[in-house]
């Protein structure tokens, strides 16, 4: 795993933006996997500005809200035709998201399981932190092994996710069909995108404390090409920094990347990795 810190939200965002659009040029038949929320809202605003086309991609969801058709506005659907498919103009056939009123919620997740197995599986997963420490919707216990399924969501997270809902907490669906954390670990390559002081506690649960279904995010520690991309808000309840910031400054392979992050950064010429 990485831990790479960035001054500001803005360079957070620049920096995931920069990975994306690097790894769609190399492969622009990638396939990815997308989240949304308040966090990725500013991932998508420099894609729509960057050169690279994601015309070719395709593009599975994390999670969709139980009870909410594509075309309501509060509904994940309609959060990546808004911020992703028209900004980007983009074939919605090639960006998937999970059929929240699937009659058979069963059939609908196990269908989109085996859409991401045909598309040849999801080389890159994005995925924000909720402050119960969700990735996904896979609230505390969810299983490390789990699979897409719908999920009853937390009282904590219905109230973190209120102002789509007019503020009211009660408003938010229960529910939600999300990919496991076993359908996130299989990916080939994951970026956690986290910003903002309120994340900060459960960001060092998930990147230093022990791995844990009470964290469902700290399942990221079992991925073998993890990157936890942080804001200073973000990252101030975290005690190993010297070292991330040391291997960020090192690493060869960050050298094109380093400018979007460096004013936060001092000296360094030895080399070192994390593995
Ligand atoms: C969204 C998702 C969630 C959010 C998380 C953070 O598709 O799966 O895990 O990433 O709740 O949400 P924000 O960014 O609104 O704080």
């Amino acid at each position: 795993m990485e831990v790479l810190v960035c001054p500001d939200e803005t360079h957070a965002h620049a920096l995931v933006a920069k990975i994306l659009t690097t790894r769609v040029a190399e492969r622009p038949d990638i396939v990815l996997g997308l989240a949304t929320g308040r966090t990725m809202i500013g991932v998508y605003d420099h894609l729509s500005r960057s050169d690279i086309s994601f015309r070719d991609v395709t593009s599975f969801n994390l999670d969709e809200y139980v009870g909410l058709a594509a075309d309501d506005p509060r509904s994940f659907a309609a959060y990546m035709k808004r911020h992703y498919i028209d900004p980007l103009e983009l074939d919605p056939a090639r960006v998937h998201v999970p059929d929240g009123i699937a009659p058979d919620l069963t059939a609908a997740a196990s269908a989109y399981e085996n859409s991401i197995a045909r598309a040849g599986g999801i080389a890159l997963q994005l995925v924000g932190i909720g402050r119960t420490g969700h990735i996904g919707f896979n609230e505390p216990i969810s299983s490390l092994r789990s699979r897409t399924r719908d999920k009853v969501l937390t009282p904590a997270t219905r109230a973190q996710n209120a102002d789509d809902f007019g503020g009211d907490p009660a408003a938010v669906p229960k529910r939600a069909l999300t990919m496991g954390v076993g359908t996130i670990l299989d990916s080939s390559e994951l970026i956690l995108l986290a910003t903002g002081e309120a994340k900060a506690d459960v960001v060092a649960e998930a990147v230093e404390g022990p791995i844990a279904a009470r964290v469902s995010a700290s399942a990221i520690q079992l991925h073998n090409k993890a990157k936890v991309i942080l804001d200073e808000a973000a990252a101030s309840r975290l005690t190993r920094r010297d070292y991330y910031d040391f291997v960020f400054l090192n690493e060869p392979k960050w050298d094109g990347y380093r400018h979007l992050v460096a004013t936060n950064l001092e000296g360094g010429d030895q080399k070192d990795t994390q593995s």
